[in-house]
């Protein structure tokens, strides 16, 4: 067994968001869009190790969501749609925000974001009366660019699903309740994005539409919920910085009968994660009365038709990862192994989520020890599913802060004695404990490590 460290102490205060934007950017989790030419506003590109992040959180709802049900399957619509069905869910008419100008500075701003009816940009007061302004993109489709050809970038993923309603259902032989789940691109003109990547312009959403009978609708919004709240905290994020709030009537989105969000504590206060709403009929009553297409089910039992009721769970991706990286991080004083202590930086991410699930490191580049690593590293990323680091550069204390500082779970050393003893040191990312293992039984060992419970 080797030496144990001292256990780290951790200082439990939030990361403010300048922190978290600076250590993406330094180790190439997210990136200004179109930086060399200044950068676009509010864009951002996720690098090398966001894109596993993100990923990562993909995957795991889709899992969660998906794979191990039985009573939801998924989709994968177009983001570019018939402009018609923007007209029947009520987004042509209904999808604005008040928009408000500064006569002073010609700032431009939300008028329900606003203190005190200022301007937040030079603090004047003389503001123009708010209009409602449509955050739908526009675009044309094919060579005219004239109001026939007016098509909108979808402002949420969902309407793919209500269209594809009847496709899928007699498709997969569905009976009620059931969800379509989807993972996809989708596009507000927002007025005022910011906060990094938690309000952009152009995001990803999960939603799963979850049709049922109307008059269960009420259990089933109660179920989504817990189901919704539950997933945030299997996935390691900390209950003190999780809460639901129910929507007052007035702020309910128009098709909505009603609805709860899951919010974080973000570090400019509690925003919202993840919205769980009872769309009610809405939707393909609309689509149906726009298409001349019935979309109703038809109940054996009963013989009668009805037009489901649908329950909403609807998170952002980007929101999510951004959540999980703001609530996993930590600066912490933890032992040099000289006697000394320093400020070590930790993502004490979930293992499902982490960007790089294993780091194999050599203790030092040599003609025995390398075949050997390489022989390690071959056969933990034959078996590991995610992303496997080699690295053999500097010391193997900062090899150890750099696989900390992006959420590396798991540490594998492989030194001298590897090549008498057939075995390997992992050493654990949070409680920094080192475990010798026997090379044959790595694989299983790591799989246990990172699996989620
Ligand atoms: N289909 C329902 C719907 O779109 P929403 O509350 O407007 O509901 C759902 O959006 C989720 O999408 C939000 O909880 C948030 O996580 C994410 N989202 C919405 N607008 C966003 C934006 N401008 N930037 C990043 N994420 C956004």
């Amino acid at each position: 067994m080797p030496d144990q460290p001292a256990k780290p102490t951790t200082h439990d205060s939030a990361p403010r968001m300048e922190t978290i934007v600076s250590l993406c950017k330094r180790r190439g989790f997210i990136f200004q869009s179109s930086e060399i030419y200044g950068g676009a506003a509010s864009t951002w590109d996720y690098g090398p190790l966001g894109v596993e992040l993100k990923r990562n959180v993909k995957n795991a709802w889709w899992r969660s969501m998906v794979l191990d049900r039985d009573d939801i399957v998924g989709l994968d619509a177009a983001i570019l749609m018939a402009p018609q069905v923007w007209v029947a869910s009520g987004h042509v008419a209904a999808f604005t925000d008040p928009l408000v100008e500064c006569k002073s500075c010609h700032a431009r701003h939300r008028a329900d974001h606003l203190k005190n009816n200022t301007c937040p940009n030079c603090g004047g007061k003389d503001l123009t009366e708010a209009r409602n302004f449509n955050l739908m993109f526009k675009t044309n489709m094919g060579p005219m660019e004239d109001s026939s050809s007016v098509v909108y970038l979808r402002p949420e993923t969902a309407q793919g699903i209500f269209v594809n309603f009847e496709n899928v259902m007699t498709t997969t032989r569905r009976k009620l309740p059931f969800g379509i789940g989807q993972i996809g691109k989708a596009f507000r003109n927002e007025i005022t994005p910011g906060n990094f990547t938690f309000r952009t312009r152009e995001f990803e959403q999960m939603e799963m539409e979850f049709f049922c009978k109307p008059g269960t609708d009420e259990q089933w919004h109660k179920y989504w919920l817990e189901e919704r709240f539950n997933w945030y905290l299997k996935l390691g994020m900390r209950k003190d910085k999780l809460r639901l709030r129910h929507h007052e009537k007035d702020e309910l989105a128009h098709y909505a009968k009603g609805c709860a969000d899951v919010e974080y504590l973000f570090p400019m206060g509690w925003s919202e994660l993840e919205g769980i709403a009872n769309r009610a009929d809405f939707d393909l009553t609309q689509h149906a009365k726009h298409s001349g297409k019935k979309l109703e089910y038809f109940d054996e039992e009963t013989k009668e038709r009805v037009v489901p009721y649908v329950i909403e769970p609807s998170g952002g991706a980007d929101r999510g990862t951004l959540a999980f990286l703001i609530d996993s991080y930590r600066e912490e004083m933890a032992p040099t192994g000289e006697g000394k202590e320093e400020t070590r930086i930790v993502l004490r991410i979930h293992p499902a989520l982490a960007p790089v699930k294993v780091a194999i490191l050599p203790l030092s580049k040599n003609e025995k020890l390398t075949p050997l690593a390489k022989d390690v590293l071959k056969a933990v990323r034959g078996s590991i599913d995610g992303l496997v680091q080699y690295d053999d550069a500097q010391s193997i204390g900062r090899r150890y802060r750099r696989q900390d500082e992006i959420g590396t779970p798991a540490c594998v050393t492989v030194d001298f004695e590897s090549l008498e003893d057939n075995a390997v040191t992992i050493r654990d990312r949070d409680t920094m404990t080192q475990m010798r293992v026997k090379i044959l039984d790595l694989v299983s060992t790591l799989k246990e490590k990172l699996a989620i419970k």
